[in-house]
């Protein structure tokens, strides 16, 4: 990241535009990585040249003989279950010594699932000891001193995790929480239907036409800028220019990623109802049966096969296609365990964080859910090798995904992605006004610090 600024400029920055402590309903996140297009894992993580001084430490003993109580653990919606799950094995494991952990559900959306933990933490309220951290907030929210720092607990545990992940917990040379999971989209298909899966974006397109259709998260929310971007960064495009200080989002290429993307509309390859879809109405759409295509992240494997799914053993998963002239690309998600310096328990919220990413949990999460795993061991995992015929190919996706821009107004970024996309997609604008739109906000956003 060459936008090198101390806390005073990202406050600066904030104040203006209202973007980091929240003050907009629909914004996206921060980013926590390194500048758009490039790929993780830098050795020095994001936010090198920044100082964030004067927050809480943890101590990584804390969490061995932690005062008794109940912590509360908020994460999005628990589509499949398995909040509750580890919640409860939490709960079984430490009753007896007088520990729980409480599941509160935030809605699915990432946007809301942001604007609800900031609410909180502006309000310096307890209400979320613990906080499923989108990726992409880690630079936003470590700034605001809102985060308990780990580095003391991730240096012990570091040879545990994948890297990828880690590096999304990485920000100012200090780790601000610990790896719960990882994502990198997939291209679902009906292997009823299909025998070999298409490697380009436009076979795929020109398939779904033909033959049941592809659906994908194209509402107005953070979903549609991952959706946008890996079809973009595929193509060609990207977000911003490498030193991450000006607007590259109105290129050729990312006229051609929209254009193709509307025209998949038009001609019916996608139905129109996916400009208001999120990842649940997409898995819903699956199930019934009735699309041959999906973007969606892992998890979606486990929910295609429960019981009801009309597609339960007929679906396949495949690398996300090329862009015909250009290359593959995906992006990275996930989610990190943060701890909220407002909470009264530091020790009792660093060990549910740690049973979250404990191998005895993450196998469950990969072999059991399909949530993608953050720790090297479960994908070794009998039970995950059995259960996940793409284990091994879902760790090499997350190794080679790209990360979101990295700025501290990525909320203003990400929205004006993914409002004038969804706007193209909808047909209330040409993919060239949508783009030179977004343009326009990206720019006013960079030049505000
Ligand atoms: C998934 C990803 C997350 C992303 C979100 C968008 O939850 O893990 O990183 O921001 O989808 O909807």
């Amino acid at each position: 990241m060459k936008v090198r600024i101390g806390f005073g400029a990202v406050a600066a920055a904030c104040l203006v535009l209202a973007a980091c402590g929240g003050g907009d309903d629909s914004g996206g996140g921060g980013g926590s990585s390194s500048s758009s297009g490039s790929s993780s894992g830098s050795s020095g993580g994001a936010g090198q040249g920044q100082e964030i001084t004067g927050t809480k430490t943890i101590d990584p003993n804390s969490m061995n003989n932690p005062p008794k109580g109940t912590i509360r653990y908020c994460q999005g919606k628990d589509t499949n279950g398995s909040a509750h799950e580890v919640v409860k094995l939490f709960n079984e494991k430490y009753k007896a010594q007088g520990y729980s952990a409480k599941l509160v559900e935030f809605p699915a959306s990432a946007d809301q699932q942001r604007t609800l933990f900031i609410q909180r933490q502006q309000a310096k309220s307890d209400d979320c000891d613990v906080f499923s951290s989108d990726v992409i907030w880690t630079a936003e929210f470590a700034p605001q001193k809102w985060l308990y720092d780990l580095t003391p607990y991730v240096a012990q545990q570091k040879s545990r995790f994948i890297q990828a992940p880690l590096e999304t917990v990485h920000y100012a040379n200090k780790y601000w929480g610990i790896p719960s999971s990882s994502d990198a989209a997939f291209l679902y298909y009906r292997k009823d239907r299909v025998k070999t899966p298409p490697t380009s974006w436009q076979a795929v397109y020109q398939q779904a036409a033909q033959q049941g259709g592809i659906v994908y998260q194209g509402a107005p929310y953070e979903g549609l800028t991952c959706d946008f971007l890996e079809v973009a960064f595929a193509a060609g495009g990207k977000v911003l220019s490498d030193d991450g200080t000006k607007s590259e989002i109105n290129s050729p290429q990312n006229v051609k990623a929209l254009q193709f993307m509307i025209d998949g509309i038009k001609n019916g390859s996608a139905p129109k109802a996916v400009t208001t879809y999120m990842e649940p109405e997409t898995d819903q759409s699956w199930a019934s049966g009735k699309y041959t295509f999906m973007r969606n992240w892992p998890g979606s494997y486990g929910l295609a096969n429960q019981p009801g799914s009309k597609s339960k053993g007929k679906t396949a998963v495949a690398a996300l296609p090329a862009f015909e002239g250009g290359t593959k690309a995906g992006i990275l998600g996930g989610h990190n365990s943060v701890i909220s310096v407002y909470t009264k328990n530091p020790g009792l919220s660093l060990k549910f964080g740690d049973f979250l990413a404990s191998d005895e949990w993450q196998k469950i999460l990969l072999g059991k859910y399909t949530l993608t795993a953050v720790t090297n061991k479960a994908y070794d995992d009998p039970t995950v090798k059995k259960n996940v015929p793409f284990a091994a190919q879902l760790k090499q996706a997350i190794s080679q995904a790209k990360p979101r821009p990295v700025s501290p107004v990525y909320p203003q970024i990400s929205q004006a992605i993914y409002k004038n996309v969804n706007d193209a997609l909808a047909g209330r604008t040409s993919a060239q006004d949508a783009l030179k739109k977004a343009d326009s906000q990206i720019s006013s956003a960079l030049q505000t610090f």
